[in-house]
Protein backbone atom coordinates (compact mmCIF):
# COMPACT_ATOMS: atom_id res chain seq x y z
CA UNK A 1 0.00 0.00 0.00
CA UNK A 2 2.61 2.32 0.80
CA UNK A 3 4.13 1.99 -2.53
CA UNK A 4 0.93 2.63 -4.32
CA UNK A 5 0.14 5.67 -1.86
CA UNK A 6 3.36 7.46 -2.62
CA UNK A 7 2.58 6.48 -7.08
CA UNK A 8 -0.79 8.10 -5.92
CA UNK A 9 0.67 11.27 -4.11
CA UNK A 10 3.03 11.90 -6.93
CA UNK A 11 0.34 11.94 -9.79
CA UNK A 12 -1.68 14.52 -7.08
CA UNK A 13 1.06 16.97 -6.95
CA UNK A 14 1.63 16.55 -10.98
CA UNK A 15 4.52 14.79 -11.65
CA UNK A 16 4.28 12.05 -14.35
CA UNK A 17 5.06 8.28 -14.08
CA UNK A 18 6.26 6.01 -16.48
CA UNK A 19 4.33 3.42 -18.23
CA UNK A 20 4.95 1.19 -15.76
CA UNK A 21 4.08 2.62 -13.01
CA UNK A 22 0.39 3.58 -14.49
CA UNK A 23 0.25 -0.14 -15.48
CA UNK A 24 0.73 -0.90 -12.21
CA UNK A 25 -1.49 1.63 -10.67
CA UNK A 26 -4.10 0.63 -13.08
CA UNK A 27 -3.70 -3.49 -12.08
CA UNK A 28 -4.63 -2.54 -8.43
CA UNK A 29 -7.35 -4.33 -6.43
CA UNK A 30 -7.16 -4.29 -3.11
CA UNK A 31 -9.43 -2.42 -0.94
CA UNK A 32 -7.56 0.15 0.64
CA UNK A 33 -5.23 1.07 -2.19
CA UNK A 34 -8.17 1.20 -4.50
CA UNK A 35 -9.99 3.69 -1.63
CA UNK A 36 -6.75 5.80 -2.14
CA UNK A 37 -6.82 6.06 -5.62
CA UNK A 38 -9.93 7.03 -6.36
CA UNK A 39 -10.20 9.28 -3.32
CA UNK A 40 -7.43 11.07 -4.21
CA UNK A 41 -8.59 11.30 -7.39
CA UNK A 42 -11.74 12.63 -6.60
CA UNK A 43 -10.27 15.08 -4.13
CA UNK A 44 -8.32 16.61 -7.25
CA UNK A 45 -11.35 16.87 -9.37
CA UNK A 46 -12.82 18.94 -6.22
CA UNK A 47 -10.20 20.99 -6.03
CA UNK A 48 -9.55 21.97 -9.80
CA UNK A 49 -13.19 21.99 -11.37
CA UNK A 50 -15.48 21.48 -8.13
CA UNK A 51 -17.87 19.03 -7.30
CA UNK A 52 -20.50 19.84 -9.99
CA UNK A 53 -21.71 17.01 -12.17
CA UNK A 54 -22.61 18.03 -15.73
CA UNK A 55 -25.83 16.15 -17.43
CA UNK A 56 -26.33 15.89 -21.30
CA UNK A 57 -28.75 14.48 -22.52
CA UNK A 58 -28.09 11.97 -24.41
CA UNK A 59 -30.24 11.08 -28.33
CA UNK A 60 -29.06 7.88 -30.08
CA UNK A 61 -30.56 8.95 -33.23
CA UNK A 62 -29.97 6.22 -35.57
CA UNK A 63 -28.59 2.99 -35.00
CA UNK A 64 -27.78 2.51 -39.35
CA UNK A 65 -24.06 2.05 -39.21
CA UNK A 66 -21.77 1.23 -42.15
CA UNK A 67 -19.13 -0.31 -40.13
CA UNK A 68 -18.75 -3.92 -38.59
CA UNK A 69 -16.84 -3.76 -35.52
CA UNK A 70 -16.27 -7.08 -33.81
CA UNK A 71 -17.62 -5.91 -30.63
CA UNK A 72 -20.40 -3.56 -31.35
CA UNK A 73 -23.89 -4.79 -31.31
CA UNK A 74 -25.35 -2.28 -34.11
CA UNK A 75 -22.64 -4.15 -36.17
CA UNK A 76 -23.48 -3.97 -40.00
CA UNK A 77 -23.66 -7.58 -40.44
CA UNK A 78 -26.37 -8.26 -37.46
CA UNK A 79 -29.64 -8.45 -38.99
CA UNK A 80 -31.19 -8.99 -36.18
CA UNK A 81 -31.43 -5.66 -35.31
CA UNK A 82 -34.69 -3.18 -35.92
CA UNK A 83 -32.48 -0.58 -38.02
CA UNK A 84 -33.97 3.52 -36.91
CA UNK A 85 -33.12 6.54 -38.10
CA UNK A 86 -35.22 9.71 -36.21
CA UNK A 87 -36.11 12.50 -38.01
CA UNK A 88 -35.33 16.46 -37.13
CA UNK A 89 -38.13 16.53 -35.21
CA UNK A 90 -38.36 13.79 -32.80
CA UNK A 91 -34.41 14.72 -32.59
CA UNK A 92 -35.67 18.26 -31.27
CA UNK A 93 -38.23 17.08 -28.89
CA UNK A 94 -35.55 14.97 -27.18
CA UNK A 95 -32.99 17.34 -27.13
CA UNK A 96 -35.66 19.95 -25.49
CA UNK A 97 -36.94 17.55 -22.59
CA UNK A 98 -33.33 18.24 -21.84
CA UNK A 99 -32.37 21.40 -22.03
CA UNK A 100 -35.88 22.66 -20.67
CA UNK A 101 -35.10 20.32 -17.18
CA UNK A 102 -31.79 22.69 -17.20
CA UNK A 103 -29.14 19.75 -18.29
CA UNK A 104 -27.47 22.99 -20.35
CA UNK A 105 -26.39 20.79 -23.08
CA UNK A 106 -27.03 17.36 -25.56
CA UNK A 107 -25.54 14.44 -27.04
CA UNK A 108 -26.29 13.45 -30.77
CA UNK A 109 -24.78 9.89 -31.30
CA UNK A 110 -25.38 7.54 -33.80
CA UNK A 111 -24.33 4.80 -36.11
CA UNK A 112 -21.68 5.52 -38.91
CA UNK A 113 -22.35 6.54 -42.39
CA UNK A 114 -20.60 9.45 -44.67
CA UNK A 115 -23.52 10.06 -47.47
CA UNK A 116 -24.77 13.25 -48.03
CA UNK A 117 -27.79 12.56 -46.54
CA UNK A 118 -26.88 11.85 -43.36
CA UNK A 119 -24.34 14.79 -43.41
CA UNK A 120 -27.39 16.70 -44.03
CA UNK A 121 -29.41 15.17 -41.94
CA UNK A 122 -26.84 15.80 -38.38
CA UNK A 123 -26.19 19.45 -39.72
CA UNK A 124 -30.02 20.48 -39.52
CA UNK A 125 -30.52 18.68 -36.59
CA UNK A 126 -27.62 20.71 -35.15
CA UNK A 127 -28.97 23.39 -36.68
CA UNK A 128 -32.55 23.30 -35.03
CA UNK A 129 -31.42 22.77 -31.44
CA UNK A 130 -29.21 25.67 -31.72
CA UNK A 131 -31.76 27.94 -33.49
CA UNK A 132 -33.98 26.74 -30.36
CA UNK A 133 -31.93 26.84 -27.65
CA UNK A 134 -28.42 29.06 -28.55
CA UNK A 135 -26.79 28.90 -25.58
CA UNK A 136 -26.68 25.08 -25.08
CA UNK A 137 -23.80 22.66 -25.50
CA UNK A 138 -24.09 20.35 -28.79
CA UNK A 139 -21.99 17.18 -28.58
CA UNK A 140 -21.59 15.25 -31.78
CA UNK A 141 -20.59 11.29 -31.67
CA UNK A 142 -20.90 10.18 -34.91
CA UNK A 143 -17.91 8.27 -35.75
CA UNK A 144 -15.32 8.99 -38.86
CA UNK A 145 -15.83 11.90 -40.86
CA UNK A 146 -13.69 13.84 -43.36
CA UNK A 147 -12.31 17.50 -41.91
CA UNK A 148 -15.11 19.30 -44.41
CA UNK A 149 -18.03 17.16 -42.54
CA UNK A 150 -16.04 18.09 -39.29
CA UNK A 151 -16.36 21.68 -40.57
CA UNK A 152 -19.77 21.75 -41.62
CA UNK A 153 -21.24 20.29 -38.25
CA UNK A 154 -19.00 22.95 -36.50
CA UNK A 155 -20.39 25.88 -38.18
CA UNK A 156 -23.48 24.51 -37.60
CA UNK A 157 -23.13 25.07 -33.95
CA UNK A 158 -21.90 21.98 -32.85
CA UNK A 159 -19.01 22.51 -30.28
CA UNK A 160 -18.16 19.39 -29.11
CA UNK A 161 -16.78 15.92 -30.53
CA UNK A 162 -16.52 12.34 -28.85
CA UNK A 163 -14.50 9.79 -31.09
CA UNK A 164 -12.99 6.64 -29.70
CA UNK A 165 -9.94 5.60 -30.51
CA UNK A 166 -10.93 2.42 -28.43
CA UNK A 167 -7.48 1.19 -27.63
CA UNK A 168 -4.15 2.30 -29.13
CA UNK A 169 -2.42 -0.90 -29.18
CA UNK A 170 -2.38 -1.21 -33.16
CA UNK A 171 -2.18 -4.75 -33.46
CA UNK A 172 -5.39 -5.29 -31.36
CA UNK A 173 -7.38 -2.46 -32.72
CA UNK A 174 -6.86 -4.11 -36.15
CA UNK A 175 -7.80 -7.42 -34.37
CA UNK A 176 -11.47 -5.72 -33.49
CA UNK A 177 -12.58 -4.07 -36.34
CA UNK A 178 -13.11 -4.97 -39.73
CA UNK A 179 -10.54 -4.55 -42.67
CA UNK A 180 -11.93 -0.69 -43.29
CA UNK A 181 -11.62 0.74 -39.97
CA UNK A 182 -7.63 1.42 -39.93
CA UNK A 183 -6.02 3.20 -36.55
CA UNK A 184 -4.22 5.31 -39.03
CA UNK A 185 -7.66 6.90 -40.20
CA UNK A 186 -9.27 7.07 -36.52
CA UNK A 187 -6.13 8.69 -35.55
CA UNK A 188 -6.55 11.02 -38.53
CA UNK A 189 -10.02 12.00 -37.37
CA UNK A 190 -9.14 13.20 -34.15
CA UNK A 191 -6.59 15.35 -35.63
CA UNK A 192 -9.34 16.60 -38.14
CA UNK A 193 -11.41 17.27 -35.19
CA UNK A 194 -9.14 18.91 -33.34
CA UNK A 195 -8.29 21.27 -36.82
CA UNK A 196 -12.00 21.73 -37.15
CA UNK A 197 -12.22 23.66 -34.16
CA UNK A 198 -14.08 21.03 -31.79
CA UNK A 199 -13.64 20.01 -28.41
CA UNK A 200 -12.63 17.22 -28.94
CA UNK A 201 -13.36 14.07 -26.95
CA UNK A 202 -11.92 10.01 -27.47
CA UNK A 203 -11.60 7.02 -24.96
CA UNK A 204 -11.29 3.43 -24.85
CA UNK A 205 -12.66 0.07 -23.64
CA UNK A 206 -11.42 -1.22 -20.74
CA UNK A 207 -10.32 -5.36 -20.63
CA UNK A 208 -10.83 -6.13 -24.16
CA UNK A 209 -9.72 -9.87 -25.14
CA UNK A 210 -6.15 -9.78 -25.29
CA UNK A 211 -5.53 -5.65 -23.99
CA UNK A 212 -2.99 -5.38 -21.06
CA UNK A 213 -2.62 -3.23 -18.25
CA UNK A 214 0.41 -1.87 -19.91
CA UNK A 215 -2.10 -1.20 -23.58
CA UNK A 216 -4.56 0.72 -20.79
CA UNK A 217 -1.25 2.96 -19.22
CA UNK A 218 -0.59 3.82 -22.37
CA UNK A 219 -3.60 4.71 -23.81
CA UNK A 220 -3.75 7.21 -20.68
CA UNK A 221 -0.24 8.40 -21.91
CA UNK A 222 -2.23 8.92 -25.69
CA UNK A 223 -4.78 10.72 -23.86
CA UNK A 224 -2.30 13.27 -22.66
CA UNK A 225 -0.16 13.59 -25.71
CA UNK A 226 -3.37 14.27 -27.71
CA UNK A 227 -4.29 17.14 -25.27
CA UNK A 228 -7.66 16.06 -25.46
CA UNK A 229 -10.30 18.37 -23.79
CA UNK A 230 -12.91 15.21 -22.76
CA UNK A 231 -12.94 11.39 -22.02
CA UNK A 232 -15.52 8.48 -22.19
CA UNK A 233 -14.90 4.96 -21.03
CA UNK A 234 -16.23 1.88 -19.99
CA UNK A 235 -15.93 -1.75 -19.60
CA UNK A 236 -15.81 -4.11 -22.75
CA UNK A 237 -19.35 -6.46 -22.01
CA UNK A 238 -19.91 -8.86 -24.93
CA UNK A 239 -23.03 -8.88 -26.61
CA UNK A 240 -23.92 -12.37 -27.61
CA UNK A 241 -24.60 -12.00 -31.80
CA UNK A 242 -21.11 -10.41 -32.10
CA UNK A 243 -18.05 -12.39 -32.97
CA UNK A 244 -15.96 -10.96 -29.64
CA UNK A 245 -19.12 -11.26 -27.41
CA UNK A 246 -19.59 -14.72 -28.59
CA UNK A 247 -16.88 -16.72 -27.05
CA UNK A 248 -16.75 -13.99 -24.08
CA UNK A 249 -16.59 -15.64 -20.50
CA UNK A 250 -18.93 -13.13 -18.42
CA UNK A 251 -18.92 -14.23 -15.06
CA UNK A 252 -19.27 -12.50 -11.82
CA UNK A 253 -15.69 -12.36 -10.84
CA UNK A 254 -14.77 -11.00 -14.48
CA UNK A 255 -17.26 -8.17 -14.50
CA UNK A 256 -16.08 -7.23 -10.81
CA UNK A 257 -12.52 -6.63 -12.09
CA UNK A 258 -13.71 -5.11 -15.18
CA UNK A 259 -15.37 -2.72 -13.05
CA UNK A 260 -12.64 -2.22 -10.70
CA UNK A 261 -10.29 -1.48 -13.75
CA UNK A 262 -12.53 0.75 -15.43
CA UNK A 263 -12.85 2.75 -11.75
CA UNK A 264 -8.98 3.04 -11.77
CA UNK A 265 -8.61 3.78 -15.31
CA UNK A 266 -11.15 7.01 -14.53
CA UNK A 267 -9.17 7.99 -11.49
CA UNK A 268 -5.90 7.68 -13.40
CA UNK A 269 -7.29 9.62 -16.47
CA UNK A 270 -8.53 12.51 -13.87
CA UNK A 271 -5.02 12.40 -11.88
CA UNK A 272 -2.50 12.66 -15.36
CA UNK A 273 -5.22 14.74 -16.95
CA UNK A 274 -5.85 17.12 -14.32
CA UNK A 275 -9.03 19.37 -15.43
CA UNK A 276 -10.67 17.59 -18.49
CA UNK A 277 -14.26 16.45 -18.25
CA UNK A 278 -14.33 12.69 -18.07
CA UNK A 279 -18.08 10.84 -18.43
CA UNK A 280 -19.17 8.24 -16.06
CA UNK A 281 -20.73 5.88 -18.57
CA UNK A 282 -23.95 3.20 -19.08
CA UNK A 283 -21.07 0.65 -19.80
CA UNK A 284 -20.13 0.99 -16.20
CA UNK A 285 -23.20 1.40 -14.85
CA UNK A 286 -24.50 -1.78 -17.31
CA UNK A 287 -22.01 -4.03 -15.14
CA UNK A 288 -22.92 -2.36 -11.58
CA UNK A 289 -26.46 -1.01 -12.12
CA UNK A 290 -27.09 -0.09 -8.40
CA UNK A 291 -23.85 2.19 -7.95
CA UNK A 292 -21.90 2.35 -11.04
CA UNK A 293 -22.76 5.81 -11.90
CA UNK A 294 -22.06 7.08 -8.69
CA UNK A 295 -18.88 5.11 -8.37
CA UNK A 296 -17.92 6.67 -11.10
CA UNK A 297 -18.09 10.26 -10.29
CA UNK A 298 -16.41 9.11 -6.75
CA UNK A 299 -13.05 8.13 -8.48
CA UNK A 300 -12.91 11.30 -10.70
CA UNK A 301 -15.41 11.38 -12.95
CA UNK A 302 -17.63 15.04 -13.69
CA UNK A 303 -20.04 13.83 -16.49
CA UNK A 304 -23.12 11.93 -16.73
CA UNK A 305 -25.19 11.47 -20.19
CA UNK A 306 -28.61 10.48 -19.22
CA UNK A 307 -30.75 8.92 -22.68
CA UNK A 308 -33.23 11.46 -23.51
CA UNK A 309 -34.61 9.73 -26.83
CA UNK A 310 -37.97 8.56 -27.69
CA UNK A 311 -38.44 5.56 -25.21
CA UNK A 312 -39.92 3.41 -28.00
CA UNK A 313 -36.64 3.26 -29.66
CA UNK A 314 -34.33 2.55 -27.02
CA UNK A 315 -34.00 -0.99 -27.08
CA UNK A 316 -32.93 -1.01 -30.56
CA UNK A 317 -29.89 0.66 -29.75
CA UNK A 318 -27.99 -2.16 -27.98
CA UNK A 319 -24.36 -1.90 -28.56
CA UNK A 320 -23.65 -4.83 -25.47
CA UNK A 321 -25.76 -7.11 -23.65
CA UNK A 322 -27.72 -5.87 -20.96
CA UNK A 323 -27.11 -2.30 -21.71
CA UNK A 324 -30.08 -0.69 -20.00
CA UNK A 325 -33.16 0.47 -21.40
CA UNK A 326 -34.98 3.32 -19.00
CA UNK A 327 -38.02 4.54 -19.55
CA UNK A 328 -37.78 7.51 -17.81
CA UNK A 329 -37.40 11.17 -19.35
CA UNK A 330 -35.06 14.35 -18.57
CA UNK A 331 -37.20 15.53 -15.56
CA UNK A 332 -37.29 12.51 -14.02
CA UNK A 333 -33.39 10.96 -14.51
CA UNK A 334 -32.53 14.63 -13.02
CA UNK A 335 -34.22 13.82 -9.76
CA UNK A 336 -32.84 10.58 -9.30
CA UNK A 337 -29.56 11.43 -9.75
CA UNK A 338 -29.71 14.68 -8.20
CA UNK A 339 -30.83 12.29 -5.04
CA UNK A 340 -27.66 9.59 -5.55
CA UNK A 341 -25.12 12.67 -5.73
CA UNK A 342 -26.75 14.50 -2.83
CA UNK A 343 -25.88 11.31 -0.73
CA UNK A 344 -22.50 11.09 -1.96
CA UNK A 345 -21.75 14.82 -1.95
CA UNK A 346 -21.85 15.78 -5.64
CA UNK A 347 -24.18 18.27 -6.70
CA UNK A 348 -25.43 18.45 -10.71
CA UNK A 349 -24.72 21.88 -12.61
CA UNK A 350 -27.51 23.39 -14.08
CA UNK A 351 -28.32 25.11 -17.15
CA UNK A 352 -24.14 25.57 -18.16
CA UNK A 353 -22.81 24.18 -21.86
CA UNK A 354 -20.43 22.35 -19.41
CA UNK A 355 -17.33 22.78 -21.15
CA UNK A 356 -14.22 21.14 -20.57
CA UNK A 357 -12.04 23.24 -17.49
CA UNK A 358 -9.28 22.44 -19.77
CA UNK A 359 -10.27 23.91 -23.10
CA UNK A 360 -11.58 27.08 -21.59
CA UNK A 361 -8.19 26.96 -19.94
CA UNK A 362 -6.59 26.55 -23.06
CA UNK A 363 -8.50 29.54 -25.03
CA UNK A 364 -7.88 32.03 -22.71
CA UNK A 365 -3.81 31.57 -22.74
N1 LIG B 1 -18.83 -3.11 -24.87
C1 LIG B 1 -18.50 -1.90 -24.38
N2 LIG B 1 -18.53 -0.78 -25.12
C2 LIG B 1 -18.93 -0.88 -26.39
N3 LIG B 1 -19.05 0.05 -27.35
C3 LIG B 1 -19.50 -0.55 -28.46
N4 LIG B 1 -19.67 -1.86 -28.25
C4 LIG B 1 -19.31 -2.10 -26.96
C5 LIG B 1 -19.24 -3.25 -26.15
N5 LIG B 1 -19.56 -4.45 -26.61
C6 LIG B 1 -18.64 1.44 -27.17
C7 LIG B 1 -17.50 1.79 -28.13
C8 LIG B 1 -18.08 2.91 -28.96
C9 LIG B 1 -19.14 3.46 -28.04
C10 LIG B 1 -20.22 4.24 -28.71
O1 LIG B 1 -19.69 2.32 -27.43
O2 LIG B 1 -16.38 2.24 -27.39
O3 LIG B 1 -17.15 3.91 -29.31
Amino acid sequence: MSDAKALVDALFAGDSLPEEKLAFLLGMSDPDSVDYLHSKANELKHRLIGNKVYLRGLVEFSNVCSCDCLYCGIRKSNDSVHRYTMSVDEVLAGASQALDADFGSVVLQSGERSDENFVDLVEKMILAIKNKYPDCGITISCGEESLDVYRRWHDAGAERYLLRIETTNQKLFQDIHDAKSLYSKRLQALHDLQEAGFITGSGVMIALPGQTLSDLARDLIFFRDMDLDMIGMGPFIPHPATPLGASFKDDDSSRRQRVILSLNMIALARLLLRDVNIASTTALQTLDPSRGIVSGILAGANVIMPNVGEKTLRKDYLLYAGKPVSDIDAKQAKAKLTELLAAAGEEIAVGTPGHPAHYLRRIRQ
